[in-house]
């Protein structure tokens, strides 16, 4: 089988068929959410919090990124993986987003970028795409200005959703092929969604977007607190607890390891 592609991406919008997006940080994972169907495969600045540590994605970097992007590569075979261009990595301009998008495509074999902004980043986004990079941009909260939205609110209310149009409409003017809607009003969400032949993507937007997106983490349970529109689909935070205590309790009285995990 081929990999997940932009062309396949507009026909699914065409034929009006959702799709699912995760974010990936790793190979092990990245297979498993390929082998369940997940068409695009997002290594996603988040890694900033959920893989680092980091109390925002602002301190991530192009360097931090790469291996986690070559990872969800090496690990996925259909998938399209799409990888977040940092903060600080393509505000300068278009020369320097080409510059970082062109070392995901290069050394980590990713086949897209994502990065926030609407009309302020259309000179990048144009540059990137005419070098033959897919674009993905991101609208609404956009963590990588936190401390200019004063924290992780609602997006888009009243007059602000006009100009969230607009962004949106500039985006897809620049060549990109999607854009993520992030904490938005659902019916802003949807006037977007029906405003552009470009794919939504939602996070927090409602139900009327072309796609959702969310951090693997959370909507696998392991993540200790999250967001409203986070759905829990398991409690893999539950479940490793169990597993290190029950493991912890079978080092310590002798069960593990028995016979059969040894060597004669
Ligand atoms: O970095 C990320 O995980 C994202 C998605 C939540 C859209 O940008
Ligand atoms: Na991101």
């Amino acid at each position: 089988g081929r990999r997940v592609t932009v062309r396949d991406i507009a026909a699914a919008k065409e034929r009006r068929e959702k799709w699912p997006m995760l974010t990936a940080y790793d190979a092990l994972t990245a297979r498993i959410f390929d082998e369940a169907g997940i068409p695009v495969l997002l290594v996603g600045d988040t890694a900033a919090e959920v893989v680092f540590g980091h109390d925002s994605t602002v301190p991530v970097t192009v360097d931090d990124l790469l291996p986690l992007a070559a990872a969800v590569v090496r690990g996925s075979k259909r998938a399209m993986v799409v990888a977040d261009l940092p903060f600080g990595s393509y505000q300068a301009g278009a020369p320097q987003a080409l510059a970082a998008a062109a070392r995901f495509v290069k050394e980590a074999g990713a086949h897209a970028v994502k990065l926030e902004g609407g009309r302020r980043v259309v000179p990048q986004v144009a540059a990137i795409v005419a070098a033959g990079i897919p674009v993905i941009g991101h609208l609404g909260l956009t963590p990588q200005s936190v401390n200019t939205l004063g924290g992780y609110r609602v997006q888009g209310r009243g007059s602000a959703g006009e100009e969230l149009l607009k962004d949106a409409k500039a985006l897809e003017a620049a060549g990109a092929f999607a854009v993520v809607l992030e904490c938005v009003p659902e019916d802003l969400a949807a006037r977007v969604t029906a405003s552009l032949s470009i794919s939504t993507i939602g996070i927090g937007g409602g139900n009327r977007t072309d796609a959702q997106v969310l951090v693997w983490q959370d909507m696998a349970g392991l993540t200790p607190r999250t967001a409203k529109f986070v759905k829990k689909y398991a409690d893999l935070a539950g479940l490793l607890e169990e597993a290190a205590r029950t493991y912890a309790d079978e080092v310590v009285s002798g069960v593990y390891p028995a016979a059969e995990h040894s060597y004669r």
